[in-house]
This record gives structure tokens, sequence and C-alpha cells, in this order.
């Protein structure tokens, strides 16, 4: 599942010039029984399957107390791991958030996204079947992250897209040099989204680029993107308005546009 957007583009390039690793462990290979079995039915009853405790612990314990980029070699998977009791905490490295994915987490933004990166190391466990034995949230986790209010069918794509969105801000990732602070839901935007973009033609199919961004004006280029970035946040992302310190001339500027002052509180 992960090859594909990990061989490709910027976390591809991130990789080559080791402006991060990415390790890839297979839950399976931490499993101590000959049918390297990772699920069980849940205690209780009731449909479906729970995935047990023991070969995540087995798997995370491995992985964080090993130099960062370890893998298990494949003639070691399964059997070969050193003498692991599953009863016993092992102490693992306090600058390592250990994150689930999971539909129940906290919902990813942008905010956390930057904050993810500040970390040396990032533990991304990725949830399949339809649970997870709860000692793993009360033992083993330190955080749990969804992607949207949605259900996938597994943690796998939401680490993907954890890993995507981290990695383009780590330093050098990017080709430009602003990089990603000038996206949409950036600091370098306040948090507003990122007003329209043309490159050549000058004239396409009818429509040509406001006459500013071809002035070479650079304080009028500026202002205009600016605008332009609150009104698209306005009329796309209203609720986005309250988090981002307008200015009076910003207030004027909306309220010409019809953003009321009365309806601030509810976007
Ligand atoms: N696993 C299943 N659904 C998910 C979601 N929305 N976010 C993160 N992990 C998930």
């Amino acid at each position: 599942m992960f090859s594909g957007p990990f061989s490709e583009s910027i976390i591809h390039r991130a990789q080559e010039r080791n402006i991060t690793s990415i390790s890839l462990h297979n839950i399976r290979d931490y499993t101590t029984d000959r049918h390297h079995v990772c699920d069980d039915t849940p205690y209780g009853g009731g449909g479906g399957m729970t995935m047990k405790p023991e070969p995540i612990f087995r798997a995370v314990e491995t992985v964080l107390t090993r130099p960062a980029g370890w893998s298990l070699a494949p003639a070691d998977a399964y059997i070969n791991l050193p003498a692991w009791e599953s009863q016993t905490p092992v102490a693992l490295p306090l600058d390592t958030p250990i994150i689930l994915l999971s539909p129940q987490g906290r919902r990813l933004d942008q905010t956390m996204v930057a904050e993810l990166s500040k970390h040396p190391r990032l533990a991304l466990i990725c949830g399949r079947y339809e649970g997870i034995d709860e000692r793993v949230h009360s033992q083993l986790i330190t955080d749990e992250i969804s992607i949207g209010d949605y259900v996938l069918s597994g943690g796998e794509l939401a680490a993907m897209v954890i890993v995507d969105a981290v990695t383009r801000l780590l330093p050098g990732a990017l080709g430009y040099a602003l990089g990603a602070h000038q996206d949409s839901h950036s600091p370098g935007l306040g948090g507003l989204l990122e007003g329209p973009q043309y490159t050549r033609p000058p004239m396409f199919r009818g429509e040509e680029p406001p006459a500013v961004l071809l002035s070479g004006h650079h304080a009028q280029v500026g202002q205009w993107r600016h605008e332009q970035a609150l009104l698209r946040t306005l009329l796309r992302r209203p609720d986005l308005l309250h988090q981002y310190p307008l200015t009076q001339s910003d207030r004027a500027f909306l309220q010409k546009h019809g953003w009321e002052f009365s309806l601030q509180k509810s976007g």
C-alpha cells in the first residue's frame, strides 16, 4: 500500500536527500505464534474481530528501542526477535509520539501537522479490522489522530496523509524558498485560504489574469493577494476568519463584500 506514495515526488526526494527516513513495519512480523495471528474475537461477543495487544506492543517496543531507520531483516520476521516479556512494560523514548490512526482521534489540521513536524521521530500505528484492544489505548499510544469524519478500511491511508503533510514542512523538502509557508491554512497566510493564481498564457479562452499581476508592482500584488485570500476565505470557509487577526481595513474590505459583522460568530 505504501510503496506508491512513498516513492514519488516530494516524499521520495526528501528520503533521497536524507531530510527524512521512513521505515515500514508489519505488525504480523511481531507475532510469536505459528499462524501469526493479529486479531481475535471480542470479549463479550458481537460481530467482527479485534486487534490483539501483544503484536502491536511488541512491534512498537522493538522498533522504538532501536536506532531510527532500523527495520527487521526479512529472515528475522516472526521468530528471531530477542526475548520479549509480554507482561513487562518497556521504557520508550519520550521524544517520539506514538500515534494511533483512528476515526475516533483528534481531527488533523495544519496546526497539528506543524506540531508533528517538530518531533525528531513519529511512530504511526495503523489499525485494521473493526477495532483495537483498549490496552493499546490505555498503555501504549500517546495520541490518536483522525484525518476526517469518515471511516476508512484501515489507518494506512491516514498514515500516508500525515507523512505527506509533515514531510512538506521539513526544511528543504520543497524546492522553492518560502515553500509551504504560503500554502492555504499555513502561518504565512495566517490560516486563510490561498487566493487565485495564474500562469502563462496571458489570454486563455477569453479570460485574462488581473492586470495587477502583470504590473510588476510588488506592493500592489501583495495587497491584491491578501484581499483575494480574504475574499476566498469569506466565500468558502468563513469559519476560518474568526481565527485570523483582521485589521480595520480587512474588516472594511470584507464588509464591502457582504461579510456581516453580526454574523461573525456563526460564520
Ligand atoms: N482509520 C479509519 N478511519 C480513519 C480516519 N478517518 N482517520 C484516521 N484513521 C482512520
